[in-house]
């Protein structure tokens, strides 16, 4: 494999030596300035080029009274009417008040709440003035964007960016497996700090889990490697996968010591394994099905997926402004009728606060704290830098994956989920 830019391999030889007695120089210890090998990326504070379909909050949030989220740096109005949901930017060019401070006066239109200019809900154009009366001369001659909409997964979907042309189906969004599958799930939505580049690198970063997780609650009981050796390559559907090519559970570090993950009360069982099908006697069907070659996923526009042995979690990054973004988590179980609702309970019992509270809450709290460039990468960045060069190849119609970018896509039913927890 050719080796990564911006991740250091001198010297790394496997067992943390130096290569020199000398001492480091500081300046380059620095390491890289800026994120120019990455020009898309480094310019990408508010969401990568393009415009993409981006989940946005669960659907039961909409309603007939107008809810305002900002979303790439834009406010953005949802409102619902006869089961649909809207989204038009959220402010009146009158002057300038939020259309979700509105409501609506009548049927398939939004009334601003200053002066009640009436927008349509389809096409944004204002159909009325209603304090400058039916005869009104500015009607028809002031428009607001509005954007695709669609519900998938119990989410509400928002299709947004700086791109042209029409959207394509939000399925192309959504991983394939669940199209194909029934499946219950849980779900949590959290606004974050830190800006949503660094919550995608955590997401996929190699080196932090088994050592900033190490003292989570979701994992006590179960030992993590020490380190890794790993390759990220494509796979199917847009994806890069990490794949695990050594996996050590404990190192002797010259003139330090002996450190491990491992303790007595902690069983076997490991996060990172190279394939779920190796790693346990009895592997979820549909899992064991999508034979992928290692457990950590990752894909544009800011979809991470972690393949374990009986579940999948996913988290998607989606930008709110240049600091904050919406951080989606979603556990799925390919399982349905009461054993669907006893994972329900599981959920709301244990699972949302161990693992979608405490564990992913270690994360936020790097990533609110992080603060680079410059940075000085190492060998386990291979992951960072692989996912910048993902956002580098973007494309804009946001297609994430852009092999079947002129194929017809095959209409699929939305299989909705029998279960499903949430929390806001
Ligand atoms: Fe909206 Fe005046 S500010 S109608």
């Amino acid at each position: 494999m050719e080796p990564d830019p911006g991740v250091d391999t001198e010297g790394a030889d496997g067992n943390g030596a130096a290569a020199s007695d000398a001492l480091p120089d500081l300046k380059s210890s620095l390491g890289r300035e800026d994120w120019s090998t990455w020009p898309v990326y480094e310019a990408a504070a508010l969401g990568l080029p393009g415009s993409w379909w981006y989940p946005v909050m669960w659907s039961e949030e909409v309603g007939s009274r107008p809810v305002g989220v900002k979303l790439l740096g834009r406010n953005v109005a949802f409102v619902r009417e006869n089961g649909k949901v809207y989204a038009m930017a959220d402010r009146c060019p009158h002057r300038g008040v939020p259309l979700s401070l509105g409501n609506q006066q009548f049927p398939g239109t939004l009334s601003c709440a200053y002066h009640g200019w009436t927008y349509d809900l389809e096409t944004g154009v204002m159909v009325a003035a209603i304090t400058d009366g039916p005869d009104s001369p500015i009607c028809g001659k002031v428009r607001v964007e509005t954007y695709p909409v669609a519900e998938r997964l119990g989410l509400v979907w928002i299709f947004i960016g700086d791109g042209k042309g029409s959207a394509p189906p939000v399925e192309t969004a959504i991983p394939r497996e669940l199209l194909e599958n029934d499946f219950s799930m849980g779900g949590r939505i959290d606004v974050r700090g830190g800006g949503w580049r660094f919550a995608a690198e955590n997401g996929f970063d190699e080196g932090h889990a088994k050592y900033l997780h190490r003292t989570s609650l979701w994992r006590m009981f179960k030992v993590m490697p020490t380190w890794t050796k790993t390759r990220v390559i494509p796979t199917d559907d847009g994806w890069i996968t990490r794949v695990q090519d050594e996996v050590h559970m404990d190192a002797t570090f010259p003139g330090l010591g002996t450190w491990t993950n491992k303790r007595w009360w902690k069983l076997g069982g490991n996060i990172i394994h190279t394939k779920p099908g190796k790693a346990a006697k009895k592997v979820d069907p549909v899992i064991a099905a999508m034979d992928v070659p290692g457990n950590q996923h990752i894909r544009l526009p800011g979809l991470l997926r972690i393949v374990h042995t009986r579940f999948i979690h996913y988290e998607w990054y989606v930008p709110a402004d240049e600091d904050l973004y919406r951080y989606i988590q979603v556990f799925v179980e390919f399982r349905t009728g009461t054993s669907g609702l006893l994972f329900k309970l599981r959920y709301l019992g244990a699972i949302r606060w161990l693992f979608h509270g405490q564990f992913t809450g270690q994360d936020g709290w790097m990533v609110n704290v992080m603060d680079a460039p410059p940075e000085r990468l190492y060998r386990p960045d291979v992951s960072i830098t692989r996912w910048r060069a993902l956002c580098e190849s973007a494309p804009p119609n946001g297609l994430a994956i852009p092999d079947e970018a002129d194929a017809e896509p095959e209409a699929k039913p939305e299989r909705k989920p029998r279960s499903r927890a949430r929390s806001r």
